[in-house]
């Protein structure tokens, strides 16, 4: 079976063909990084604008490079949902108007399943179970994962999400859009223990996050401090050990909690060098993560999420809803 991915939640134009048998046979991306970089973040009427020109174009640019037909798709999985309302409704036109013009089903992906199974397009996969961190601009999730759509809710940040406390700390600072990884590069130029910001909510029981506090504290360092670019590199590196170590304890206490010895880890924020030396030391646990092409959004994901929701569901229906910009991993249909 061949799955055409389309994914179109946020600045990303991302598409994919999964074929049951061979694996990935295509996929094609555009980020809209420049288009959103003048605004210093993402406007969402732009990103609709351009998933518009973009999704067909790159749809045809993936079955040329798999040298397939359209007559060659078998199922069309969009992602639904959670993301930016518009954005998301191109996704979900384009898929289900393509679906229906070939008679084939079309399936509405939940985003952050998509990132939660990309370790999985791997050679080195994880079996299940496994405890998953997901790490995006939009959410910091602990998860159980028993299979596939088998997901217990174990832990969420109770206000920003790690990459967004990434990006608002790098924009404070005045680094450019999109500042996740402008400020992970700056943090190399940090000196350690010049300063130690607090690991939020790690002396209470407990698996949720919070990361606003830390960019609160960041930009007090920030405005207490000399404002030298050293200084500044100093405060990227205080700021991403923190994040780093917090995401480590809570995960730690989720795989002793739970009693695994597998960690997965996806989306944008698990590309981030410093987390993944960090997690990589664990003792007793084996770690996986999506190449480093598919730890932010991507079309292969949501291809790759609906040929897996397909296998293991047979009553998986063609979905009779449209998006979905609140979409809570724990409330996906059932199997
Ligand atoms: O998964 P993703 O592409 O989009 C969402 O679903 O939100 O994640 C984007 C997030 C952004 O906050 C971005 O700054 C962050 O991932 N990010 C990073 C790194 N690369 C991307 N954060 C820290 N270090 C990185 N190397
Ligand atoms: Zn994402």
């Amino acid at each position: 079976m061949r799955v055409l991915g389309i994914e179109s939640s946020c600045d990303e134009t991302g598409i994919a063909l999964y074929d049951t048998e061979r694996g990935l046979v295509a996929h094609a991306l555009y980020s809209q990084v420049k288009l959103h970089a003048e605004y210093g973040g993402v406007v969402p009427e732009l990103a609709s604008r351009d998933h518009i020109r973009k999704t067909l174009p790159l749809i045809e640019q993936a079955l040329n490079n798999a040298q397939l037909k359209r007559c060659d798709i078998d199922a069309v999985a969009y992602t639904a949902g959670p993301g930016l309302v518009g954005a998301l409704l191109v996704g979900a036109s384009i898929g289900k108007s393509i679906a229906w013009a070939l008679g084939v089903p079309a399936l509405a992906i939940n985003h952050m399943e998509g990132h939660l199974l990309s370790p999985l397009l791997e050679d080195q996969a994880p079996d299940f179970p496994f405890i998953s961190l997901l790490v995006s601009g939009g959410h910091t999730l602990l998860v159980d994962v028993q299979g596939v759509g088998q997901y217990e809710l174990l832990g969420e940040s109770i206000d920003d999400a790690v990459g967004e406390a990434f990006d608002k700390t790098a924009k404070m600072l005045g680094l450019s859009y999109p500042g996740g990884p402008a400020l992970a590069a700056l943090a190399e130029k940090g000196r350690p223990d010049i300063y130690s910001f607090p690991r939020p909510m790690t002396n209470r029981p407990g698996l949720d996050f919070s990361f606003s506090g830390l960019k609160t504290f960041s930009m007090n360092t920030w405005l207490n401090s000399g404002q030298s670019a050293q200084d500044k590199a100093d405060i990227a590196l205080a700021f991403q050990t923190a994040a780093v170590e917090t995401l480590a304890i809570k995960c730690t206490r989720a795989l002793k909690q739970v009693g695994r010895n597998k960690l997965v880890v996806a989306g944008g924020v698990s590309a981030n060098i410093a987390l993944r030396q960090r997690l990589d030391a664990l003792k007793g646990i084996t770690v996986y993560y999506p190449r480093p092409a598919f730890c932010s959004d991507n079309g292969a994901m949501i291809a790759f999420a609906g040929a897996m929701r397909k296998a293991a569901f047979s009553k998986q229906q063609t979905s009779n809803f449209s998006v979905r910009p609140r979409w809570p991993l724990d409330q996906l249909d059932p199997p």
